[in-house]
């Protein structure tokens, strides 16, 4: 077979490259783990000390079942799409440290608007996927019906009605 003759050719690049694919993989994912946890992603510098404790605050921070929702569930593309998440990851910690020590002043409430503006539903609905076989309030079916069957004019997005769900920040015990 002719691939297997190229291969045979080639044989110490072909396995190099293997090993070397092997090796960055490993590298990618051992450098991946701390760079994920919501304590590195919140708790690193000042300018995420709001997004951290008023996550902590919220449903997805915190809730009844013990489930923690992490920073990056929401943040990122999810991570079985592999390259995008990495992709992502890497720009959106490169482009938050340059910032950090070369911009300076760092704007709350413009970072929200930016957040609202483009979170998409699908990342909302990778886990809440069933939401119209739930038994909730007649009032969620309702909005729930037009989002999930939207009309050519408009289509609804969960954080326009959620707000706040994955962070409180009307809470008592929150302050920035
Ligand atoms: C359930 C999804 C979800 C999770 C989990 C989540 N966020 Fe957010 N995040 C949002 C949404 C939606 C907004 C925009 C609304 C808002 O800011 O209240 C936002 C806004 C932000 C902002 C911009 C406003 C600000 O406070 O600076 C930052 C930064 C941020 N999140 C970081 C984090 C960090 C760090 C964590 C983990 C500790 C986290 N997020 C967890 C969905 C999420
Ligand atoms: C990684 C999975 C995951 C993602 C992504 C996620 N959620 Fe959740 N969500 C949960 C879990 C777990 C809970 C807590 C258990 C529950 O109440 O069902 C929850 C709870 C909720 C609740 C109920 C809150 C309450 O007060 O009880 C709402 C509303 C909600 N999520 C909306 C959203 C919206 C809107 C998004 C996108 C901005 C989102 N979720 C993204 C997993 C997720
Ligand atoms: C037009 C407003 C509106 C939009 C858009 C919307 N929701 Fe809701 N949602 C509600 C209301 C109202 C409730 C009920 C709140 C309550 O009972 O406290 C609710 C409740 C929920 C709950 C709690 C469980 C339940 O079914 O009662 C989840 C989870 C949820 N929404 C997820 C989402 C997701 C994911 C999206 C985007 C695909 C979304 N919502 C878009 C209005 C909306």
């Amino acid at each position: 077979m002719k691939i297997l003759g190229i291969v045979r050719k080639h044989s110490v690049a072909f396995f190099t490259g293997i090993v070397f694919a092997v090796v960055c993989f490993i590298g990618i994912n051992t450098a991946m783990e701390p760079t994920s946890n919501s304590e590195f992603c919140g708790g690193q510098c000042h300018e995420m000390k709001a997004a951290y404790r008023s996550w902590e605050l919220s449903p997805h921070g915190a809730n009844k079942y013990g489930l923690r929702v992490e920073c990056i569930n929401c943040h990122l593309p999810p991570k079985d799409e592999f390259f995008r998440h990495i992709i992502a990851k890497a720009y959106d910690g490169g482009k938050d440290v340059f910032k950090h020590y070369f911009i300076g002043d760092y704007d709350i409430e413009k970072a929200r608007t930016k957040v609202l503006e483009h979170f998409p539903n699908k990342r909302c609905m990778h886990c809440h996927k069933s939401l119209l076989t739930k038994s909730g309030s007649s009032a969620a079916r309702k909005a729930h019906m037009e989002v999930l069957n939207p009309s050519d004019e408009y289509e609804f997005r969960c954080v326009e009605c959620h707000e706040d769900v994955a962070h409180e920040r009307e809470n008592k015990l929150f302050s920035s």
